[in-house]
């Protein structure tokens, strides 16, 4: 074949920068090589999949840094008393909280062991802010003698609980307001509805703030958050509406939910529009905290996974089980989540197949009908915008060891996360 027919070729075969829909699901910068073969971080899909095997979770580096200013920069833009915090339970990784306190982002924790995992990455305790709907004593008293910088008072009893454990701590804390706003979203993951196990219903704040009073506790202000994956900027302006209808407070916390695609057909506000709405009806001088964890870490993050059998049941269609499914990926089987998937070595459509995992169960599927060119045993399967809460949802199911975290950078791969042995299965056994 001459040069230029080579080249051409190549061209055909999709070298270069994704095609449109699909560059809003992988990681910025994923690229095509030559005859189509996938590049994230400028690794080839296929290469990473052989060294670290598969299944395995592999994030763009650059990516997370990359979501990580757009969205500073987008509150920063705004207002200069603002504090964007990381919702870790999206990916609670070591390595990725320890690039976003180097980013400059603070961060949410809803467990003491995710504030074990934000101070051990190195979040300043003044940085780091504490919720969660049943928080233990044990998690109270860590977090108080930690020193974080609030801690997110969701109930009465919660409030009873810090004044026995730490009477006249002074304490920071914000009220969690549940604003009986729909957000529009999946019903598992929506949070600010009137009937919900989240906050007080603003109408009780005054009694919480004077009981934060009689327990020497500094009452800092509010917080909502009302769900996740959320499309719709017009209930961030009335959120703020209805915090700020609560009373004047240095401090108002809106929560995270900034929608991420998972699929080319989905496109989501940008940073700048959700920062837009949420500010829009809030104070001049209050501070604002804001909360994303899924946008900031999902398209970040692809699932690399090897096809074991194609079976074709004729008249009816045909199954591609890989090597992974419900145990990493839990989203399609709890919300019906879809994404994406593509072979790694050559990117591009074909006829539809169900991509199935290895678990016992008919309903795991990760992908009801995935457009893909003709798949075969080996191959090695691409499921992009699985960097949150996929790896934060992970189980040993079927005593599967859990995949190891991957982080991709200017070519050069690291293991973040290593992967579970057959020993740690049995690690906790007494
Ligand atoms: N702040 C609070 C108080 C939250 O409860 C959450 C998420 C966030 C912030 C971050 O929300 P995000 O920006 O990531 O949407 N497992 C579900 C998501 C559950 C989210 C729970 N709370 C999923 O896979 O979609």
């Amino acid at each position: 074949m001459a040069a230029g027919d080579a080249e051409q070729a190549l061209t055909e075969a999709g070298e270069g920068i994704l095609p449109g829909g699909l560059a809003r699901v992988y990681p910025l910068g994923t690229r095509l090589g030559p005859g189509g073969r996938l590049e994230i971080g400028g690794c080839d899909a296929v290469a990473l999949a052989r060294e670290f095997g598969t299944p395995a979770y592999v994030y763009a580096e650059d990516d997370l840094r990359e979501r990580a200013r757009t969205v500073l920069e987008a509150f920063a833009a705004r207002t200069a008393r603002c504090e964007v915090l990381y919702a870790s339970k999206a990916f609670p990784c070591t390595a990725a909280l320890a690039l976003f306190a180097d980013a400059g982002l603070s961060c949410d924790v809803a467990s003491g062991g995710e504030l074990h995992l934000a101070l051990a990455a190195g979040f300043a305790p003044e940085r780091i802010h504490l919720h969660g709907n049943n928080k233990s004593d044990a998690e109270l008293e860590h977090a108080l003698d930690a020193g974080v910088g609030h801690v997110i008072v969701d109930s009465f009893d919660e409030l009873a609980r810090i004044a026995r454990l730490a009477p006249g701590s002074g304490q920071r804390v914000l009220v969690r307001v549940n604003p009986a706003i729909e957000a529009g979203t999946h019903a598992k993951i929506a949070t600010g509805q009137q009937d919900s196990k989240f906050g007080i219903p603003g109408e009780l704040v005054p009694a919480a703030a004077e009981r934060c009073t009689a327990a020497g506790l500094d009452l800092r202000g509010l917080h909502a958050h009302i769900g996740s994956q959320v499309f719709d900027l017009e209930v961030y302006g009335r959120l703020g509406e209805v915090l700020s209808g609560l009373g004047d407070f240095p401090v108002i916390d809106v929560g995270g939910g900034f929608a991420v695609a998972y699929t080319r057909d989905q496109s989501p506000p940008s940073a700048d529009a959700y920062a837009e709405a949420m500010l829009r009806a809030l104070p001049d001088g209050v501070r604002v905290l804001c909360e994303p964890g899924r946008s900031l870490v999902a398209n970040a993050g692809v699932t690399l996974y090897t096809i074991g059998t194609v079976k074709a049941i004729p008249g009816v269609r045909t199954y591609v089980s890989v090597d992974g499914g419900m145990a990493d990926n839990i989203r399609p089987m709890l919300y019906g989540a879809e994404y994406e998937a593509d072979l790694a070595d050559r990117v591009g459509d074909g006829d539809p197949f169900r991509v199935v995992g290895m678990h016992c169960e008919s309903g795991d599927v990760l992908i009801d009908a995935a457009s893909l060119p003709a798949p075969r045993p080996g191959d090695v399967l691409a499921v992009p915008a699985t960097g949150a809460y996929g790896h934060a949802m992970a189980s040993n199911y079927n005593a599967v060891p859990r995949p190891p975290v991957v982080f991709c950078r200017a070519g050069d791969a690291r293991v973040v996360v290593r992967r579970e042995t057959y020993d740690d299965l049995t690690a906790r056994d007494v």
